[in-house]
This record gives C-alpha cells, structure tokens and sequence, in this order.
C-alpha cells in the first residue's frame, strides 16, 4: 500500500485563498537564488509580509522588487548580512529583534555552495558557517522574540534522507581536512538535523514549532560546487525526478502556513513524506554534547573576531 504523504503536494484546491486570509511576517535567508527566492515570492503571492536576507545589496533590492510586484498589499523589508561571520549573525539578529516584533515565521535556506569556502577572519571554514552555524546562533538569538508570538514556526532547509553520521566539527574547520565536497555537505545538514531536533525538544514547552525540510532534488547553483561525475550524474537524475525551484517550495509553504501544521514540532520532512529520525538524532546526550560543542565554536568565532 502507498504511504499516506505528510504534506500534500500539491496543494489542495483553495489553499491560497486559505493563506491569503492571513499575514504573518516572514523572514527566509538565502532569499536572493534559488528555492529561497521562489519562496519568498510564493509567501508574498500569498498574501504573506516578507523579510528578505541576503549577502549582496543590489540582489536583495533586485528581489525585494519581485516580492514587492507579487503582493504589493504590504510593506517588504530587505536586510543584508554576510552568514559566514558570526559577527554578522550576531548583527542580524540583533536588528531583527528591535525592527520585527511580529516576526512570526523563520526559513533557513541560506547555503554556500558545496566545497571548502576557505577559513573567515573568524576562524571557521565560511561554508560550515552559513550552513550550520549561523542558523544556530541566529535562531539561538532571537528564540526569546518568537517566544512573544502567536505560534511562531521556524522550517529550516536540511535533508533528513541525508545518511546520518555523527559530524566531527574539529575535521570540518581544519583547512587540510580531506573531505570532498558531497561528504562536507553531508555533515553540515546532519549538524542541523541534530541541532533542531535538540531545539525542537528546549523549546516543546512553548508555542514555537520547528520542523525540518528537505526538497529534493532542484537544481541550482548548489551543483556547481560538484564534480564533474557528481554534476553529471545529478543532472541525469535531475531530468527524471528534479523540481523546479517554485515547485519544491511549495511544501515548505504548506509548514509555515497552514493550519494542518499547527502545533506540529521536532519534525523531518523530505518533500510531502514525514521521515523518521536516525537512532542517534533521538539520543538527548549525544545531542547536548553537539550543543556544547556547537556554542564553543560560536565562542571561538566571537572571541577571533578581534
Ligand atoms: N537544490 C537542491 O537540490 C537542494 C537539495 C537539498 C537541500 N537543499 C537546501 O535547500 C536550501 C536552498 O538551496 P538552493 O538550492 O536554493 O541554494 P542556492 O540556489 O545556492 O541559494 C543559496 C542562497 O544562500 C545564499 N548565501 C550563500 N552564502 C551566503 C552568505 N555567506 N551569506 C548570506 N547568504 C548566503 C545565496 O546568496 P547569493 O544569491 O548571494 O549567492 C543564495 O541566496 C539550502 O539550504 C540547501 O542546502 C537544496
């Protein structure tokens, strides 16, 4: 027998009827390509008030201006930020918390693309920082504002059919670490899955719902960052079963919006269906000591920042 899909994809009949009766403000990172940027427009199309992030001012503007033409009912706001630099997150999350007090719905989507980024100023290796531990410093930091809102709901971008292997944060911030650009990427989204899946748990007692999201297979400017065998062997699949950007979003709409999700937490979703967690994902110690690991390196990065 099929299984049953969490989400329903697509949509039923009505459903933007449905959203557009609302208007949350939504913030989504990695706004500015790719599925992010479909999304943001999306949430605008459906009624939604948008807040944009991204590294490049003339990109946020350039998106700002298609969210802006799709729902031109309210006030878009766009912010840059480089997530590679903690300073920045830090930054970031700070304006958010003085200019947003009804940010109510959370996207992590930024991602660099696959490979060595190089170590910042800060030292962290600049790809593991915007995939990783920006989301979990900013989410760290602003916790206490979606504490004040109404069923606030956070959906960060990280695959749960990703296979689990406990990353090892030393080997993934060492310059001559060997990893190639697939297994790197591994690790960053088995970080978030864990880190969610922690965060989700601190946070069960309050209104805040924090799922995870994977879209499948879409291509963007992520498969540059592969070889040439990977690329090629991505692309033949890509032509069977790939998205388009538009497309893949629509799920993740679904979590952020309607009321189907409400008070739904501490889940995994790849496309519409709802995957169980790794064995290790659901060990509370092996989860708070990735934690403490975790908040040592966003003190190393402050502390570098000179
Ligand atoms: N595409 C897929 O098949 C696939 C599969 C599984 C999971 N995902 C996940 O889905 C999410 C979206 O992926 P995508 O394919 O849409 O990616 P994408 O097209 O490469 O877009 C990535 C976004 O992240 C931004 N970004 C990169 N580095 C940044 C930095 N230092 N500071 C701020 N923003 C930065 C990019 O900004 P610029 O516009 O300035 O470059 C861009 O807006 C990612 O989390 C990815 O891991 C994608």
């Amino acid at each position: 027998m099929k299984k049953a899909k969490a989400i329903p994809v697509p949509p039923p009949p009505g459903y933007l009827e449905e959203w557009r009766a609302t208007n949350n403000t939504c913030l989504v990172t990695g706004a500015t390509d790719g599925i992010g940027r479909a999304l943001a427009i999306r949430l605008a199309d459906a009624g939604q008030t948008l807040v944009i992030v991204g590294r490049s001012k003339e990109k946020v503007s350039a998106v700002l201006k298609d969210v802006g033409d799709a729902g031109p009912h309210h006030s878009h706001r766009g912010f840059v930020a480089d997530l590679s630099l903690i300073s920045e997150v830090d930054r970031l999350a700070d304006e958010i918390s003085q200019k947003l007090p009804n940010l109510s719905r959370i996207v992590l989507c930024a991602a660099e693309t696959p490979g060595f980024r190089g170590i910042t100023g800060e030292g962290i290796e600049a790809g593991f920082a915007v995939n990783y531990l920006s989301r979990f410093q900013l989410l760290s930091k602003i916790t206490p504002l979606l504490k004040d809102q109404s069923a606030p709901r956070v959906v960060s971008f990280a695959s749960p059919v990703t296979k689990f292997e406990l990353p090892d944060l030393n080997i993934l911030n060492d310059p001559d670490c060997e990893l190639d650009s697939w297994d790197r990427g591994r690790a960053h989204t088995n970080c978030n899955l864990l880190f969610l899946m922690e965060l989700a748990d601190q946070l069960k007692d309050t209104d805040i719902c924090i799922n995870a999201f994977g879209p499948g297979l879409v291509l963007t400017k992520q498969m540059q960052g592969y070889s040439a065998m990977r690329r090629f062997w991505l692309g033949m699949k890509s032509s069977l079963v790939g998205k388009s950007a538009p497309y893949a979003a629509l799920p993740a709409m679904h979590m952020l919006l309607s009321p189907d999700f409400a008070g739904k937490t501490g889940g995994f979703y790849e496309c519409g269906t709802k995957i169980p967690p790794d064995t290790q994902i659901l060990s509370k110690e092996i989860r708070q000591q990735f934690w403490t690991e975790t908040t040592q390196l966003v003190h190393l990065a402050q502390a570098n920042k000179g």
